[in-house]
């Protein structure tokens, strides 16, 4: 088992250096370090031709662009490539057509039983987004209208995001694991006209109903005109008369057909929302644009995953966060590649399932987060040893800090030695990656992400907002706007402004706190907010709080994370009750099912632990710091609590966490 106090420490003392492989350097997109420098030198020296060449370079533009860019962080307005026009699913599909790739497999899905497999053709994806397009404008859909998708790892979900890009429409996709609720906020905020949805998920071996939570959450969306149900898992539902119809009837009605013009749409149009959790308030729809966003999507696959057109690209994250937008859908299929979308979980029927598939599908490029691999690692090698993992040659990984140890196991046995591992930092906000070794060109730290890619201008500063110096620890910053970054906080923005431009002015503000050492090489420590990364998911401290106060027995709650060997940060909270109600062992279990049923199951505390009294200040704000410490049972040094308004609750709260044990 892994040590969490480790991991922190053994990040700082790394000093591990592997080279990058020299097999495969030649036809690289990047093979040594000079190129990556000069690269790099040349996107600083003249960003706006830098970017200009890439984007001729990698995207099919229907018109050009006048102004490649126009950005004023401070206020902040940013635009990408104004006036040029373009079509994100033309770009995927149709021009790749055009260049005999027909007949190439473009997605590989595997469902979650084994035996279900489809293979998809750009050919036949072509017809199915057009149809599927066509089945949204039947329903009314236009330019510019939001398209709710709440779908399982399913092809329909891919060919429904495709769909929306055809016809201008912004999709807003939802993770099937958030629950009714969680759907309903996100469907009010940017006011869908159309639900997409399944009867079930299919999940290590149980059918766990879907559109029950859709329609609990409809109940209360009067944006909703239609909801589009997939057929997954042959679940019993309601279809609800004259808003509910079948996927499968609609898109095998004859008027369908597979013939759908690409709309052009302009560069700084708006082709996703993807709602992401902050340190206050309901989540917020990070907005990402057509012709940067696209860019950058290219840019990134192309580089940090060296995509070419015999890869077999395996990315494990669901679509429903910004890493399967980006890098299942967006990045492979635009340049041509190979993606596969798998249904199932890591750990079931066994914990050999992921080397199985890469067996199978002779994957080429794996990439998946740290959680993953410490949840593998403890199975030891032997799911690993019979299995053919020689067509691997790239291997990746995102979502939180991977600490040396994963890495080596990593690197060690599933690479056998011999891989690289691009470990990508990067942010829904952020489009694609943004720091992160270039695989046949960056020599490789264990648990550091490297260097900046060309074109992002990451630094680190400290409190006063100067730059840091070497290793000392600060905020990260991107210092000029880059293709891919979010354009706005959908319907807030206010939002957009205070969240990621405000505290530095001129820069944008990541909240991760980070260090560069003395070869340029970021460490990124984790987030500087009320945001806790649990399996590499991003959760707001104050929206489980507000779960749990939304409780008729809660008065008030503090959440906080906790160091956890396999999820990274585990979610604690510390609840108090209403007077004269009792502190039961059934209680907790309730208010754990009532955080599952506000949020969804990633959201359900680890631990919860009462709390008659809350370590607050005199004006009311709660220390977190503090209860942080209690929940990892750090009980040494609390540093100064004098301000406290009642410092004995400090000691109450100790008592309670030791009688715990
Ligand atoms: O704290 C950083 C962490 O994940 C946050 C972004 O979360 P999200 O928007 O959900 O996107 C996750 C996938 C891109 C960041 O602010 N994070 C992501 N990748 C890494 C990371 N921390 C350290 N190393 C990484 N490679």
């Amino acid at each position: 088992m892994i040590d969490v106090d480790d991991k922190i420490t053994s990040l700082l003392s790394e000093k591990r250096v592997f080279e990058p492989p020299q097999a495969g350097r030649e036809t690289a997109a990047v093979g040594d370090l000079e190129s990556y420098e000069r690269e790099y030198r040349r996107s600083m020296d003249d960003p706006e031709g830098y970017w200009a060449e890439r984007a001729r370079e990698l995207v099919s533009w229907f018109t050009p662009w006048d102004r490649v860019l126009d950005a004023d962080l401070s206020k902040p307005e940013v635009r990408w490539f104004d006036g040029a026009t373009l079509n994100v699913s033309y770009n995927c599909l149709d021009r790749h057509l055009a260049s005999g790739k027909r007949d190439k497999t473009a997605i590989i899905w595997q469902g979650e039983p084994d035996e279900e497999v489809r293979r998809f053709s750009y050919g036949q994806l072509h017809e199915e987004v057009c149809r599927c397009a066509n089945v949204l404008k039947k329903m009314g859909v236009k330019k510019g209208d939001r398209v709710a998708v709440y779908l399982p790892m399913i092809p329909e979900l891919a060919i429904t995001l495709l769909a929306c890009a055809r016809i201008g429409a912004i999709h807003s996709v939802v993770f099937a694991g958030f629950s009714a609720v969680s759907l309903q906020n996100r469907i009010q905020d940017c006011e869908a006209r159309i639900l997409v949805t399944a009867d079930a998920v299919l999940r290590a071996g149980k059918i766990i109903p879907l559109k029950p939570n859709a329609d609990e959450a409809l109940e209360q969306c009067e944006s909703i005109e239609h909801c589009l149900v997939v057929r997954r898992a042959g679940y019993e539902i309601g279809m609800q008369l004259g808003r509910d119809s079948w996927w499968h009837e609609e898109m095998e009605d004859d008027a369908i057909t597979a013939v759908c013009e690409p709309e052009p749409m302009a560069a700084e149009d708006i082709l996703f929302i993807l709602y992401t959790s902050g340190s206050t308030g309901k989540p917020k729809g990070v907005v990402h644009t057509t012709g940067g966003y696209l860019t950058y999507a290219l840019h990134t696959t192309q580089w940090v995953f060296d995509l070419k057109d015999d890869d077999v690209h395996w990315c494990t994250a669901d679509i429903g966060w910004i890493t399967g937008h980006t890098y299942i859908l967006y990045g492979p299929l635009g340049l041509g590649g190979t993606t596969v979308m798998f249904e199932g979980v890591p750990s079931y029927p066994g914990p050999d399932r992921f080397w199985q598939l890469v067996e199978k599908f002779k994957a080429t490029i794996f990439y998946t987060a740290p959680t993953v691999i410490r949840a593998l690692m403890r199975h030891g090698d032997e799911p690993l040893k019979n299995r053919d993992l020689s067509s691997l040659r790239i291997l990746g990984s995102v979502g939180e800090p991977i600490n040396p140890e994963a890495w080596m196991w990593y690197h060690l046995n599933v690479g056998g030695g011999r891989l690289p591992i691009v470990d990508t930092w990067w942010q829904t906000e952020t489009g694609g990656v943004m720091i992160s070794p270039l695989p046949y060109a960056t020599p490789l730290k264990p648990g550091s992400a490297t260097r900046p890619l060309p074109g992002i201008d990451a630094a680190i500063l400290n409190e006063e907002g100067q730059l840091a110096g070497a290793n000392e620890g600060g905020h990260l910053v991107i210092r000029r706007p880059w293709p891919g970054m979010l354009r706005g906080v959908f319907g807030d923005p206010e939002r957009y402004r205070t969240t990621y431009f405000e505290e530095f002015p001129g820069f944008y503000d990541a909240g991760d706190g980070a260090r560069c050492d003395e070869d340029g090489y970021f460490w990124i420590m984790g987030r500087l907010d009320d945001v806790i990364n649990v399996s590499g998911h991003r959760l707001g401290t104050a929206e489980i709080e507000s779960a749990l106060v939304s409780h008729p027995r809660v008065s008030e709650a503090a959440v906080v994370g906790m160091p956890h060997p396999i999820k990274g940060q585990a979610i604690y909270a510390f609840v108090t009750l209403n007077d004269g109600v009792d502190e039961t062992p059934e209680l907790l279990t309730e208010l754990r099912v009532h955080v599952r049923t506000e949020i969804g199951p990633i959201a359900s505390p680890d631990s919860i632990q009462y709390a008659p009294g809350l370590p607050k200040t005199r004006s009311g704000k709660i220390m977190r710091r503090i209860l942080r410490k209690i929940a990892a049972e750090d009980f040494a040094d609390f540093g100064d609590i004098s301000t406290l308004a009642d410092p004995g609750v400090v000691d109450d709260l100790i008592a309670a966490k030791q009688s715990l044990n």
